[in-house]
């Protein structure tokens, strides 16, 4: 194998960022969304919530995006992925696709022996599949130009078994994500191709059955180490370097976000 240049990866900053569930007003895919558009990159968002995503839109343009591309996508869906992602690549003046950050999920909070096979399944099909979905689909670009970062959400549950909220099929679920990621990450090792989890955990958003108020909120903040919930922004910072020109000399790792609750 030749040695790679890390200065030839300068070129990501002005590629397509594709992020997935972007359309989630107080969600961790806008606050990606928001971050790489201070930082000027071209953004794609997909999510399955269209009037969000035109929301996400207007929030990421005046914040510094120089092209910002929305598509409808259920991730679950194949030929739905297909359809977005080659909305994104049709699309007049869009830079090609450099990366991908897959933020869509979802929780649930369900029992296991109240667990049914269909629920436990969509809870893949949206979390893990998703993921696949999306991460198959945007490769060949990124193989073809000999460079590309490709990060997703896991969760401190596929760590710890969650119980936050969500319990053993969401667990089942992102530690699926960061085995994905990891196998991906030694399939496309030399390619230029990189790859990232994320496991954030009570980070102020609205996945965990509404917004974290009142006693519900102190009790999260009580079980925090660092003494307060994670913010979008700060996730979002964290994506930016991950995809970033300074990102490329790390891949398969996953980087935790959880104020403390789980150290290692
Ligand atoms: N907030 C946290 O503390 C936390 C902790 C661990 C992991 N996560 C993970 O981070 C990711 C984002 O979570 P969030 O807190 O921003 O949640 P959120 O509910 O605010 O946002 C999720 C977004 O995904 C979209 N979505 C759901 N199903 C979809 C589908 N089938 N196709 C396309 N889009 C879909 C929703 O429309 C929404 O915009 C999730 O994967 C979640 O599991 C969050």
């Amino acid at each position: 194998m030749s040695e790679r240049s890390a200065a030839d990866e300068a070129r990501i900053a002005d590629l397509t960022c594709v992020v997935t569930g972007a359309a989630s007003e107080r969600g961790i895919g806008r606050g990606v969304a928001l971050a790489l558009a201070r930082e000027g990159r071209p953004l794609a968002l997909l999510d399955l919530d269209q009037a969000g995503l035109a929301t996400a839109a207007d929030a990421a343009r005046t914040a510094g995006s120089p092209h910002v591309v929305t598509a409808r996508v259920d991730v679950a869906d194949e030929a739905s992925v297909d359809a977005a992602v080659s909305a994104v690549e049709q699309e007049p003046g869009a830079p090609a696709i450099g990366a991908l950050v897959c933020c869509a999920g979802i929780a649930n909070p369900t029992p296991f022996l109240e667990m049914t096979s269909e629920n436990f399944l969509r809870t893949l099909s949206i979390n893990t599949l998703g993921t696949f979905h999306l991460a198959q689909r945007v490769l060949p670009g990124m193989l073809e130009q000999g460079l590309g970062r490709i990060v997703a959400m896991s969760s401190t549950a596929a760590q710890d078994g969650g119980g936050n909220f969500s319990t053993s099929a969401y667990a089942a679920s992102k530690a699926g994500v960061e085995g994905l990621i990891r196998g991906l990450a030694k399939e496309v090792a030399g390619t230029g191709v990189t790859t990232a989890a994320i496991a954030p955990a009570n980070i102020d958003t609205d996945i965990m059955g509404g917004r974290l108020e009142g006693e519900r909120r102190e009790e999260f903040v009580a079980r925090t180490p660092v003494g307060r919930l994670g913010t979008t922004e700060e996730l979002g910072e964290l994506v930016s370097f991950l995809v970033g020109p300074h990102g490329g000399f790390t891949t398969g790792a996953t980087y935790n976000l959880n104020g403390g609750l789980r150290v290692g």
